[in-house]
Formats: structure tokens, sequence, C-alpha cells
């Protein structure tokens, strides 16, 4: 079997891990604040926070920024559901936008969803490409959406706008307008999942990029607190250092640390991250041209004019199918020996959605997209061989079925 997305686990890994677990200290320590700086430098802003998973760094900033009962949140119909999620755990309202064929958020659309209430936008960088945010600065700067913007925290206040927080969970090393993914919006958050790109098992990174007045590091040091429960020291700072063992909590935080030695995957990935984003773009290539041969395939886009993707998940698309179909030709994939998936299930056809009033009749460009998509294989250790047996799987499935 073709697995879907393993990870790249080498004795580099295994050896970076294992000087971690021998170091003495495998929670959040030196090997956390030296990701978190090389990170900052791949990215080019000036800080970065490491978090446990992309989800708490999405949750943290809207905490940070007050969002909270009676606001809205707009978010793509066409996402994982994590980024809905953060919105309504916060006691928000989660307002979804369709998406347009590159599977982003429509931005012509955000203006329509735009109200009184809406203090975020979370834009999603669908498999690796990066949104249009220059055309959503645009709009949450327009002075009649400004006007609108009714701020009821203090960060709101100094803000005096909606905040752009970029779900940036696919899109580490894509490029937009000459910048890097993490750069791109006011704060960006990357996963470092298993199957992500970059991957420390389970993980996050939240990269601050705070219009003035705000100061980056302040927010920065303020937040990392805020990950470990409030506590005014780390248990760094505490246990290494004579009389420095008192601490205090100064709010009541969270507990969505980076441990060390998951950080030490991370290191070695990120030492590595040209060479597997340059095997990801081949392999991207390797598909377009097989998939471009045939009338039936609409291949991902993965390039446009601003910018380029982190190749991260290649959705492609059959032209003239409809979602039962699509079901038995996945299922025919598989029966090739091949693993596939889909990306995404449009959040208004899940229950918890749909439980809240959602309907997917008001997101056709999402389901449209959904019902034809298949995601296929893109990782590191994928072999050309390989390549060209998913893609004489996805032929031999898609001949038999339409
Ligand atoms: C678009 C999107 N946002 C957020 C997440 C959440 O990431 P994490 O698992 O690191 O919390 C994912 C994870 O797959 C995702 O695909």
């Amino acid at each position: 079997m073709i697995p879907f997305s393993p990870p790249h686990i080498d004795q580099k890994i295994i050896d970076e891990v294992t000087a971690s677990l021998k170091s003495g200290w495998i929670t959040t320590g030196p090997r956390v604040k030296k990701l978190e700086e090389l990170l900052s430098e791949y990215v080019g802003v000036e800080r970065v926070l490491t978090v446990n998973a992309a989800t708490n760094g999405l949750e943290l900033i809207l905490r940070w920024f007050g969002v909270g009962e009676g606001d809205e949140v707009i978010v793509p119909a066409y996402t994982y559901c994590a980024t809905a999620n953060v919105v309504l755990h916060c006691g928000a309202k989660p307002v979804m936008v369709d998406v347009g064929d590159d599977l982003n958020i429509d931005v012509q659309k955000i203006r329509a969803a735009i109200t009184e209430k809406t203090k975020a936008i979370i834009p999603v960088d669908v498999a690796g490409l990066p949104c249009d945010y220059d055309a959503i600065k645009d709009i949450v700067n327009d002075p009649q959406i400004r006007s609108r913007f009714s701020p009821s925290t203090d960060v709101q206040k100094q803000f005096s706008r909606i905040i752009i927080l970029s779900d940036a969970a696919h899109s580490i090393g894509a490029g937009y307008k000459g910048k890097k993914s993490g750069s791109l919006a006011d704060v960006s958050v990357f996963s470092f999942h298993a199957v992500k790109n970059l991957s420390t098992a389970e993980g996050g990174a939240i990269c601050f990029n705070l219009p003035k007045p705000f100061d980056n590091q302040k927010v920065y040091d303020e937040l990392r607190v805020l990950t470990l429960h409030g506590q005014s020291k780390d248990a760094m700072a505490k246990f290494n250092n004579i009389g420095q063992w008192e601490y205090d909590v100064i709010a009541p935080g969270y507990k969505m640390n980076m441990p060390d030695v998951l950080a030490a995957i991370g290191l070695i990935e990120l030492q590595r991250y040209d060479e597997i984003l340059n095997k990801r773009k081949h392999i991207f290539k390797l598909y377009n041209e097989a998939f471009l041969q045939y009338d039936w395939t609409q291949i991902p886009i993965s390039k446009n004019e601003d910018g380029e993707s982190s190749y991260h998940v290649y959705p492609l698309r059959i032209l003239g199918i409809d979602e039962e179909t699509r079901n038995k030709v996945i299922d025919k994939i598989f029966a090739e020996g091949v693993s596939v998936n889909v990306h995404f299930k449009p959040l208004p056809m899940l229950t918890a959605y749909k439980n809240l009033g959602y309907r997917i009749d008001d997101y056709p460009n999402a389901y449209n997209h959904y019902s034809r998509e298949i995601s296929l294989p893109v990782y590191y250790d994928l072999s050309d061989l390989q390549v060209n047996q998913v893609v004489d799987a996805v032929v031999k499935a898609v001949s038999n079925s339409i």
C-alpha cells in the first residue's frame, strides 16, 4: 500500500531527539528557544512563539484579541474544523464564506459578510497556497469598514480594525509577493502536526507581525507566559537559579507549551526544509504533467501571479462527476493499493455545524469542489515510481467510473 502521508523520520531526527532526551531537559527549554529564533529568521518576522498545536495557537490569539460572546469571526466554509472550533470555544460565531477555484476564501465575498460584530478574519491557505492578503488588508483598512468596527477591549481599541489571523497550518515555506507565509497577516499560525510539511509530531507556531503601536516582543512575552498557565517564571528559570523557586501566576493561562523533545524534530526539519519543499514541488510537477494529458482532470493551482504554494496537499479535481461517483473512485484507488484523502469535507456538511444551523446549500463552490476532490499522496519519501503508480491507479479508477 502506498501510504497517504507518513512522517520522514531518519537517523538525524533520532539523534537530535535522543540528544534532547539525554540532556536532562525534555520540556520547554533551549531547543524550543532555538527553534523559535530560527523560525522567525526563516519567516522574516520579529518573534515566533511555539505552541503544542496550531489549534491552540489560533485560540490564544483570538482570546488575546478579546474575541468573545456576541462577536463574529469570518472563516472559510472549506477548511479543517479547527478554524471554526476555536471561534466557538471563545463563545463567538463563525461566519462562513464560500471559496474560489483555488480553494481559498473568496475575497470578494468577505466584504458582504462583515458586520458591526466582526472582530477577526481567519483566511486559510488551503493546501499551501497563500490567500490574497493584500486584498483582505484593503478590506479591513477601508475607512467605511473601519468605521463600523466596534472595539470592546483595550487591545481592540488600539487595533481599531478587524484583525487578520492567518490559518497558515498548511503553508510554511509558501510565498506571496516576495514575502513568506507567516509574515503576510497580522498574526499567522503554522501547524507542525504529523502530516504537515514540517512536523514536530504535534505542535504549532504563532508568527507575530502586528502593526504599530504593538510591540511584537512584548506581546510574545505576554503570550509566552499564558502558554504556561500564566506562571511568571518557566520551570527552567525556577530550577536552574538559586533563590528563584518562587513564582506568581499573573493570569489564568493555558497549557499550550511545546516541549524540547518535539522541538528537536522541528530543528532538523527546518535545517533541511528547502530540500523538503523541492521534493514536494517535484512530485506536484510529475502529477501535473501526467494529469494534464487527460481532459477529465482539474489540477490544483499551486502558483499564481502573486505567489507559490508550499505544495502541502495535491487536491486533484475530477471534472463531470458527482459526490457518489467520486466516492466510488476513491474506493477503486484504495483497491489498487494507493491511500488517498479528501481535503476538505466542507464544515456545513458536518454534524456539529449543521446542528448550529449552517447549510451546505449556502456554499455552492465549497460543495462543488469537495464533491469532485481527491487528495493524492505527497511526501518526502515518495519515489517517482510510486508517483507513477498513484497516477495509474487514479486513471484506472476514473476510467472505470465515468
Ligand atoms: C487548515 C487547518 N487549520 C488548523 C489545523 C490544526 O492544526 P493542529 O493539528 O496543529 O492543531 C489543521 C490541521 O490539520 C488544518 O488543516
